[in-house]
């Protein structure tokens, strides 16, 4: 009875020929093969097809913070799913609403001082700072057509769709796509703030933003030094150019603060910051949060989204800031990114060859190796522990921040035996 209820899908997912299953997929992604996930709980995955189970590190990369398959997460849904799931912009929906209030409100709260002020949802990382782009270009070409450029950096991920790629530094991702969006411009971040200063200061008439991700993610994990951050904002605040922090991997509790610019003074506050990942649980949302400066360059009309702001996202993400922007939840995330940190830093004392570097802050940490760490990637996998790699040389570490000591001690102690199997 069961048997005959199978689609022919499911029946090559059960004879575990899954490149068989993928045969109708577009081919964008390199997967394992025989790996095919059918359950969560917490910072576990379970493959039931293949009757195995692993330790998440990566949480769907950086999404699922408060775990796999929450059950309040869970229950929220399924309430707004039997309330109203999709009513559209054309009419206010309260969720949406109370969403947006409570970014701006424990924004504020949680940056001490904060000028944003609204927030645009959408429905993914790479919309959010489309939105962010396109704001940003508004309010430099009202003030003169030629304002329109925007810096961005090298090793920086903002997203796939033209705008936010444009912005993004791998060739690998721009290269097979042809002209992209111009009056894109890359600096180093690691270039002395004076040029970088001087190099806005001598475009600025022609520099409408500058984008940048205060923990650079995809890139290897780099946290952006606060004197780089202070510097960059002042001189486009100078220059009448608007500031767009990407928070969608760093942002809601994985850097051990709500935001990870709320670790910065007040004057480095960006004008514009984007969230996704997180703020969804895995539900897909996305939220641009701007400052009057933006607010203002802006109409009705300017931009829009069939789906963004939801009730049903929004519901979730009102969940999901209810639960991180507390300080007794991001003060555990603190503890438990103790627990990573001093594991990984006598790691590192063991290898000190091998391993060049341990960094990042709360729970967005990063191993550089001296080498690529791909087969140590796999061979973690092989023993029950999924991570990920950021950047060329750097295994990352961005667990649900819910994790358990124990799940976590247990899942450390699996990376160190892939290590050692790998390197020895
Ligand atoms: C910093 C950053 N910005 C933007 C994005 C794009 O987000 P999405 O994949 O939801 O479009 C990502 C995704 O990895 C990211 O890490």
């Amino acid at each position: 009875m069961f048997k005959r209820s199978l689609s022919n899908t499911t029946k090559k997912m059960v004879a575990s020929n899954l490149i068989e299953a993928n045969s109708f997929q577009v081919t964008t992604y390199a997967r394992p093969e025989n790996l095919c996930f059918t359950r969560g709980k917490n910072a576990i995955l379970f493959d039931d097809i293949n009757n195995k189970q692993y330790i998440d590190f990566t949480a769907g990369i950086a999404v699922t913070g408060l775990g796999h398959s929450n059950p309040e997460v869970a229950e929220v849904i399924s309430k707004q799913a039997l309330k109203l799931v999709h009513s559209s912009n054309l009419y206010y929906n309260e969720e949406c609403l109370k969403l947006s209030e409570k970014l701006i409100e424990k924004t504020i709260q949680f940056d001490g001082q904060s000028d944003a002020t609204k927030v645009f949802l959408c429905n993914s990382g790479t919309e959010a700072n489309e939105a962010a782009l396109k704001f940003a270009k508004k309010h430099g070409i009202i003030k003169n057509p030629k304002k329109q450029g925007i810096i961005a950096f090298e090793n920086s991920f903002h997203g796939r769709t033209m705008g936010a790629l444009s912005a993004t530094w791998g060739i690998k991702y721009r290269v097979p796509f042809g002209d992209l969006v111009p009056h894109f411009k890359f600096l180093n971040i690691n270039d002395e703030l004076g040029k970088l200063q001087a190099y806005i200061e001598q475009n600025a008439s022609e520099i409408a933003g500058l984008i940048i991700e205060p923990i650079q993610g995809e890139g290897g994990i780099f946290p952006i030094p606060t004197e780089k951050l202070i510097g960059l904002k002042k001189i486009c605040h100078d220059n009448d150019i608007i500031v767009i922090y990407d928070e969608i991997q760093c942002g809601l509790g994985r850097s051990g603060k709500l935001w990870a610019h709320s670790y910065l003074p007040k004057e480095a506050h960006p004008d514009i910051f984007t969230s996704a990942k997180a703020l969804g649980n895995g539900f897909p949302i996305g939220a641009t949060i701007i400052n009057d400066k933006v607010n203002n360059a802006l109409q009705v009309g300017d931009h829009g989204t069939t789906y963004g702001g939801n009730p049903l996202g929004s519901a979730v993400s009102n969940y999901v800031v209810d639960v991180i922007a507390d300080q007794k939840f991001l003060d555990h995330v603190n503890e438990k990114s103790k627990i990573f940190v001093s594991f990984l830093k006598s790691l590192q004392e063991k290898y000190p060859n091998q391993i060049k570097d341990v960094r990042g802050k709360g729970l967005i940490l990063g191993v550089e190796f001296a080498e690529s760490p791909a087969s140590i990637v796999v061979k973690a996998r092989e023993l029950g522990l999924l991570i990920i790699t950021a950047g060329k040389t750097t295994v990352r570490f961005v667990p649900a921040l819910t994790i358990e000591d124990d799940i976590a001690q247990k899942g450390l102690e699996i990376f160190e035996q892939a290590v050692k199997e790998v390197l020895n």
